[in-house]
């Protein structure tokens, strides 16, 4: 593999402990080991599924092989990065949805998490944002804190016709042209190969830098390629280490029995309890860095997840309303309907075992014992106490939960988590037997958008929006 030692590599395994989810933790509402054993053969079908689909372009199957199939690519983006870092100030990704929640959770997990705020000293990389939205007011308190011409725009878009991504391309060439920059200068394209509207601006234009979002990767399995990678180079991220932790999680995953494969088990439990009237997962990750792969695992889930027909034509209705939580803030809110609430739940936790940061509570308010008790711990030792009792507590009121181990986090964990969710998706799609891949139901609204905004070609739709029968006022109180 090539990544640091082997030694190394084995001691920084994430790891699932999945004891909350049986009956001899939860009684009558957990998993007997009969009920989940039961799983097993539909477990091995989906994992032999997607061994069997791996790298298919037309199934959009190929992130699969991101881990391995990459050398040159990363060899570019470290260059392009370099100049980057000492070329602009500012770098700002302009994208939506799978754009953009890759690029935000890698700069969350694995940056300082008041980067922006450090000197240029102790930052690695130029001031990052990501903007995706087209809420005007953010765009104008953006403006207010960049100068677009000591700015790398990064326009990340597959199709180069999301209407939000392309707003914010036509408003920043526009400032660019008018401050007289060349937009070859200060713009990189992420899109597709040969189709969508970014390839033929940059064939018009000519000599505009762009990287591949590859054929057979949709949006959200994007993060492992110039997606994520060339944001996260730029941040002086170690790419490498996140496609090793990429490649290191697969090789765990290459077993069909669920037991042995973390992946494989985390989507049987999930449908298992689905099937138990589960029918919201919640992620809950217990580090301020990792509060933003929750939002990144939302997307992947709920987009890859809900559908109406299966794969053989079949109407259903299927998917997991994924939540995202984070620890310990959320103890101090959601945990109360997560203990007592309905029985509608599975939570899992993302635990570090180790910081990477000691801070010493100190002594003091003596006479008040309870204060006083948490003199002589550590920050790390407090966390860490709380994630235990709120498993506990769950787990004491019947909840399921359960807990991927992070031994710490830096860039070859974090891609052990990534592509453990993505293998977790793609199983459980299996399992559901519907497309993980597609996004139909994201369609409605953007044809919608576009007939309310005059698209051509998008009357029909127009009339179809006008035909609505007239507000009842009754209805407007
Ligand atoms: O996961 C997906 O496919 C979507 O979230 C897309 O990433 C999002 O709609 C943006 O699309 P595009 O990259 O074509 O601009």
């Amino acid at each position: 593999m090539g990544y640091k030692t082997r030694e190394w590599r084995n001691s920084m395994r994430v790891t699932l402990d999945y004891n909350n989810m049986m009956d001899t933790f939860l009684g009558a509402q957990g998993f007997t080991q009969k009920k989940l054993s039961s799983y097993s053969a539909k477990a091995s079908v989906a994992y032999r599924y997607v061994q069997e689909n791996r790298g298919r372009d037309d199934l959009y199957m190929g992130w699969t092989e991101l881990p391995y199939n990459q050398t040159e690519i990363v060899a570019d983006i470290l260059q392009t990065a370099k100049t980057v870092r000492n070329k602009f100030q500012n770098f700002v990704v302009l994208g939506i949805g799978g754009s953009a929640l890759g690029p935000i959770m890698a700069f969350n997990a694995l940056c300082h998490l008041h980067y922006n705020d450090l000197p240029r000293s102790k930052r690695k990389g130029p001031k990052f944002y990501v903007e995706d939205n087209v809420d005007p007011v953010r765009m104008r308190d953006l403006l207010d804190v960049i100068d677009p011409a000591k700015t790398c725009f990064n326009v990340i878009s597959k199709s180069g016709a999301t209407s939000e991504t392309m707003t914010q391309y036509l408003i920043i060439l526009d400032l660019l042209t008018k401050a007289g920059v060349d937009i070859k200068e200060n713009v990189i394209f992420t899109t597709d190969e040969k189709k969508g509207n970014l390839i033929k601006i940059s064939n018009e234009v000519g000599g505009i830098k762009s990287y591949v979002l590859p054929d057979g990767v949709g949006g959200r399995f994007s993060q492992l390629c110039p997606v994520g990678l060339l944001p996260a180079a730029v941040l002086g991220i170690d790419i490498k280490g996140l496609l090793a932790g990429a490649a290191y999680m697969d090789k765990v995953c290459s077993n069909s029995s669920m037991y042995k494969n973390p992946a494989l088990m985390c989507a049987t439990l999930q449908i298992a309890a689905m099937e138990d009237g589960k029918n919201i997962g919640v992620m809950m990750p217990y580090s301020d860095n990792l509060k933003f792969i929750a939002d990144w695992y939302c997307q992947l889930w709920a987009e890859s997840l809900g559908k109406n027909v299966t794969l053989d034509g079949t109407p259903c209705n299927v998917g997991q309303t994924p939540v995202k939580s984070l620890g310990v803030t959320d103890q101090h809110s959601q945990v109360q309907l997560y203990t007592e609430g309905p029985y509608d739940k599975v939570v899992t936790f993302l635990s570090l075992k180790k910081y990477g940061c000691e801070i010493p509570i100190p002594h003091g308010c003596e006479n008040i014992p309870d204060v006083a008790f948490l003199g002589g711990h550590t920050m790390e030792e407090l966390i860490q106490a709380e994630n235990a009792a709120t498993a506990y507590a769950l787990t004491k009121a019947g909840r399921m939960n359960y807990t991927l181990w992070i031994p710490e986090l830096n860039a070859f964990t974090l891609g052990q988590l990534l592509f453990l969710f993505e293998l977790q998706t793609a199983y459980a799609g299996a399992m559901l037997n519907i497309n993980t891949f597609n996004q139909p139901g994201v369609e409605e609204g953007k044809k919608a958008t576009f007939a309310l905004l005059g698209k051509a070609g998008y009357a029909e739709k127009k009339a179809e929006l006008d035909s609505l029968p007239a507000k009842d006022p009754k209805c407007i109180i």
